[in-house]
């Protein structure tokens, strides 16, 4: 059985929610508009902002090239067993809380979010953290780790982290099925080939460091009508999981997770957020993805020890967002930047 609902954009409720929300952003943003040229943005007290904002702003050409990934046609899932199980691996990853939320029918192991929530159209989306190179890139030994990770163990890892969770059993139907769904979307993807999208944008780090006050405005403008007063989305009437996932707070991911990168974060909100916008339709400009991004995560969520991350302190990320670091910046900085400096200390370095 296909899913009944391929993507959540023919999702009625959601479009026309959407539809009102949007007319509401439109007159906020109004009045938004009139306010800041009255007294400046809000929490900066000065103009610099401004024109460092048109700087790192000018909109380059954004172009998708002829050959860049797609998802394959569904159509083409084998029938068989196979294809039984990649049609599961699809669902599993699709409507994830169904079977694993707090109300899961298979486990109660997750925090009610869906794989899909950040994996978007089942990981079939340019820039929205597609599967296309998944599985030809494993097993490699992982930055964070320091281990040979094999595809079921880094799919364990987005539940420990995503979805805040517990490990499921890797070796189980479920897990073996999501490996086949992820396996059939990289069809023909060769190891180390470079795609275009495959991952989050890396959007130009700004001169400044991120803001997480405008970026409240940003979330109070653009984000809240789905995503809450405070971040916590909205359930499902069953309570089975969200029709608008959590961005901070006890049922969101937590501190260990790859979105509580503000680089990941910020170039995952370009592409895709609000719910609708693409990579060649973009609604935010950097700065706002950028500042909504330290905004989502300055806001309380669960905590992840992760004192046995990045046991290589050379190939930890600059934004990774707790010390210890192989530099002398601070922890603050890591977080939300400015990276410019950073980046050129450690180039100068090696
Ligand atoms: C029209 C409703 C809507 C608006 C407005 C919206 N989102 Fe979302 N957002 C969604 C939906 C729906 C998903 C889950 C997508 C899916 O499951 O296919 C989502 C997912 C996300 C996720 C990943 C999942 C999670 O919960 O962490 C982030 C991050 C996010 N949105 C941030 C934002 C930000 C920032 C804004 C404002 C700039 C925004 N969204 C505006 C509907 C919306
Ligand atoms: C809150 C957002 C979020 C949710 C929910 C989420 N992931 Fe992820 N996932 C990410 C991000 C961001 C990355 C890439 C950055 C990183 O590696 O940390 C990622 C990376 C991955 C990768 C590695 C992809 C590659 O090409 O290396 C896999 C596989 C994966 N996730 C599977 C899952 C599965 C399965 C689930 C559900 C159980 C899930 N994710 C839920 C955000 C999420």
């Amino acid at each position: 059985m296909l899913s009944k609902r391929p993507t959540l954009k023919t999702d009625s409720t959601r479009s026309s929610r959407y539809r009102a929300g949007s007319f509401l952003l439109g007159f906020l943003a109004a009045l938004m508009s009139i306010s800041f040229t009255m007294c400046g943005s809000p929490g900066s007290g000065n103009t610099e902002t401004d024109s460092l904002q048109t700087k790192t702003d000018q909109p380059k050409e954004r172009k998708i090239p002829a050959d860049a990934w797609q998802a394959p046609d569904t159509a083409t899932i084998p029938t068989g067993e196979q294809g039984e199980m990649i049609r599961y691996g699809k669902e599993l990853l699709a409507h994830t809380s169904k079977y694993f939320g707090p109300k899961g029918t298979i486990g109660k192991i997750s925090n009610g979010m869906n794989c899909q929530n950040c994996h978007l159209d089942a990981g079939g989306k340019l820039f929205g953290n597609n599967y296309a190179s998944f599985i030809s890139s494993y097993p490699k030994v992982s930055n964070r780790s320091g281990k040979l990770t094999v595809p079921s163990v880094r799919i364990a890892e987005c539940f420990e982290r995503s979805l805040a969770g517990k490990v499921p059993d890797t070796t189980g139907k479920e897990v073996q099925a999501m490996l086949a769904y992820m396996k059939w979307m990289g069809t023909g993807i060769k190891k180390g080939q470079k795609l275009f999208g495959n991952a989050s944008e890396k959007l130009p780090y700004m001169d400044h460091a991120a803001d997480p006050e405008q970026g409240k405005a940003v979330y109070i403008s653009k984000c809240k009508v789905c995503h809450g007063n405070n971040g916590e989305g909205i359930q499902l009437a069953d309570k089975s999981g969200y029709t608008y996932p959590p961005l901070w707070g006890d049922h969101s991911y937590n501190d260990g997770a790859g979105m509580y990168r503000i680089s990941n974060l910020a170039g995952f909100v370009k592409n895709n957020m609000p719910f609708g916008a693409t990579y060649l339709n973009p609604q935010l400009s950097d700065e706002e993805a950028w500042n909504v991004a330290a905004f989502i995560n300055s806001q309380p969520r669960p905590h992840r020890d992760q004192q046995h991350d990045w046991a290589n302190l050379d190939v930890k990320p600059i934004d990774a967002p707790f010390g210890p670091y192989a530099d002398g910046y601070s922890e603050e900085q890591h977080k939300f930047g400015p990276f410019q400096p950073i980046v050129d200390a450690k180039r100068k370095k090696s």
